[in-house]
């Protein structure tokens, strides 16, 4: 028998020693190790699947309260298989601080979704900004662009979307304030019918209406959205974009008016768009919400909370950030969510659970760990033991 060399046999143990570390599931909500054994470092994320690799962007937080503003950018790691990440690096790092650009440090830059543009062969970046010592009152949706999934990318600028466009699916007379529309009581009754009738669409009509929470689509045609909370998060807003994803074509619609919708997530399935949202409680969870619609301009019917059984009524202690296709199996969606640490941001949680359907209701169900061959199993079969 051939006798194998010292240090080939060490070789061997070696990798195989590394093939034992490879993950082979999920434990959602457990800490996340990248290829260097730190906790991933990507909240709000956004993925995509390019060439045979996953990319997963997010914010990159810092430790203590200074993390819940933008002190280094948007952290990019890849993954042949979803459970484990390769550390890529800053995808987008923020202006020095002083510089006076839009992203300078210290501004918040939140929930990065990235999209590649087939036509322009460049990836783009779409994410939430406020600008620097004004709290949350910019409202405003980003853009940056990149040659490759890891960048650098180059910022580009940022939008108040919808200026001097009216949404679809409004009315003529809707165009008209009512009167006194302005001295209404806020949560009062006639002041939710009128947001629902479009208040704040009238009075940010010149300037551009708010967009904060957000997320982006691109439909089977090659045409992105960009979806945001808007109308201080009253109202979603969906806005087309121009062909090479980094601006707005005008035409946009709003989505649940008055329905108090955040952290929107969505996908397409069966020709129909499903939406999974949270309520405004800020970085504390509350019950999700889910809607489907036919067009992607509406009209949205809202369904139940997607999620059932224990914690549902928290989403599992989680807000939605992003519903990533599974590639290379049909109508199979990773549902992604954020288990949020604002006392130590960096500490932030990853809620990854198959989103699942039942007719057209959206569902999650918890598992405390599962793996991707659950969206191979006949149906109704599905979860690895359900735990909780
Ligand atoms: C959440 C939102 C987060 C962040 C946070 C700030 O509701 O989804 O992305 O903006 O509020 O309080």
């Amino acid at each position: 028998m051939k006798r194998t060399s010292l240090p080939t046999l060490l070789l061997t143990l070696l990798a195989l020693a590394a093939q034992a570390q490879q993950r082979t599931s999920f434990q959602p909500g457990a800490v996340l190790p990248d290829n260097k054994g730190v906790h991933l470092n990507a909240h709000g994320a956004g993925a995509i699947y390019d060439h045979g690799r996953y990319y997963l962007f997010g914010e990159h937080k810092v430790a203590g309260p200074a993390g819940n503003s933008a002190q280094v950018g948007v952290h990019c790691y890849s993954s042949k298989d979803l459970y484990n990440w390769q550390d890529e690096g800053i995808a987008l790092a923020v202006a020095p601080a002083g510089s006076g650009s839009e992203i300078e440090q210290g501004c918040i830059l939140e929930r990065p979704k990235v999209v590649f543009n087939k036509k322009t062969g460049q990836y783009v970046m779409w994410f939430h900004l406020e600008l620097k010592g004004q709290g949350y009152a910019a409202a405003r949706t980003a853009v940056a662009v990149a040659s490759k999934p890891t960048g650098p990318y180059k910022y580009v600028r940022s939008f108040r979307p919808g200026a001097g466009q009216w949404p679809l699916g409004f009315a003529k007379s809707a165009e008209q304030p009512q009167p006194g529309e302005d001295q209404l009581k806020w949560w009062t009754p006639e002041w939710r019918q009128a947001v629902a009738g479009g208040l704040f669409v009238r009075r940010y009509f010149k300037q551009g209406q708010m967009a904060r929470d957000m997320t982006v689509f691109v439909d089977d045609d090659g045409k992105a959205y960009n979806i945001h909370s808007s109308e201080d998060n009253l109202t979603l807003h969906v806005a087309e974009l121009t062909n090479d994803y980094q601006g707005f074509t005008g035409r946009w619609n709003t989505i649940a008016p008055a329905g108090h919708n955040e952290a929107p997530a969505l996908c397409k399935r069966g020709g129909k768009y499903y939406l999974i949202t949270s309520g405004c409680t800020g970085w504390a969870p509350n019950a999700a919400r889910s809607f489907v619609a036919s067009s992607i301009w509406g009209p949205w019917q809202q369904l139940a909370n997607p999620a059932v059984g224990t914690e549902a009524d928290s989403t599992f202690r989680s807000q939605s950030t992003y519903i990533l296709p599974v590639a290379g199996k049909k109508d199979a969606f990773l549902f992604m969510a954020d288990r949020w640490t604002p006392k130590n941001p960096i500490d932030g949680g990853y809620i990854w659970l198959p989103l699942t359907f039942e007719g057209d209701q959206p569902r999650l169900r918890w598992a405390d760990t599962w793996a991707l061959g659950v969206f191979d199993q006949p149906k109704g079969v599905g979860m690895v033991k359900p735990t909780k």
